[in-house]
């Protein structure tokens, strides 16, 4: 995929560590920069080690970021499924994050009012928008099928290209999701995937080395504007790239 960087790391430990000194440089430029860092948490199980080295590492400017959330399941804030949970339980619910610069998306909602609710959200978070919001850096996640987000392969939510979040309906589990659409996060000025583990390296490989429609492999879409786009990723992850991958 051009325009983006590929760094393959030993271990899932080592992602996480990478990602958490990334993070951490990234939040301190935009915080001394601009006075905030806005951050978009992926879901899923990878960025729970992520989080937590985020906890335990230097510091970051915890009053100054603002923490969204990328997508959510359909469900409340404490159901198992939830990504607000377990961001809650590896980050977010630590005692120095302000629990007022947590936005989560309302699963519990049905899904396209729970996506109405966060657009405004997201619009008072950066207001006079004229286009999308840029986030300062966006985390995302690789589905085995190649989803990221919430954006699943030819689900309705691939073609939104107004709205900031849209609810989208997942044939696969039968069931609807919440998530940021390609122009929010195509707009960020910085996306990091963290890819780890051998159940990853087909859809690794058709995001990086195939030409696969995007509605195919759905993560193929993320191509920010002017940001930049990292995928950091475990050998585990990147056995299967052709040669010259790191
Ligand atoms: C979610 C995520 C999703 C995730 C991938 C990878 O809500 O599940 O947003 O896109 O990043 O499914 O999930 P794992 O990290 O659990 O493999």
């Amino acid at each position: 995929m051009s325009g983006s960087t590929l760094r393959v790391l030993e271990s899932q430990d080592a992602v996480a560590r990478t990602a958490a000194q990334w993070v951490h440089d990234r939040a301190w430029v935009a915080a001394n920069a601009r006075g905030r860092f806005t951050l978009a948490l992926s879901g899923g199980t990878t960025p729970r080690a992520l989080y937590r080295e985020m906890t335990a590492g230097p510091r970051l400017p915890w009053d100054r970021t603002v923490f969204c959330f990328g997508d959510e399941r359909n469900v409340g804030p404490d159901d198992p499924e939830s990504n607000a949970r377990m961001a809650r339980e590896a980050l977010t619910g630590q005692p120095f994050v302000n629990p007022s610069s947590v936005h989560r998306i309302r699963g519990e909602l049905p899904a396209a009012e729970a996506a109405a609710e966060y657009e405004q959200t997201l619009r008072t978070l950066f207001p006079g928008t004229a286009s999308f919001p840029a986030f300062d850096l966006v985390l995302l996640g690789l589905g085995p099928d190649g989803h990221t987000a919430s954006l699943f392969p030819h689900s309705p939510a691939l073609n939104e290209h107004a709205r900031w979040v849209a609810g989208n309906w997942v044939e696969k589990f039968r069931t609807h999701r919440i998530t940021l659409t390609y122009p929010v996060l195509n707009a960020a000025s910085e996306v990091l995937f963290l890819v780890t583990g051998e159940d990853k390296g087909w859809a690794l490989r058709q995001v990086l080395q195939g030409n696969a429609p995007v509605g195919d492999i759905p993560a193929r879409g993320i191509a920010p504007a002017s940001g930049r786009l990292t995928f950091l990723v475990d050998r585990a992850a990147a056995a299967g790239l052709g040669s010259g991958s790191g």
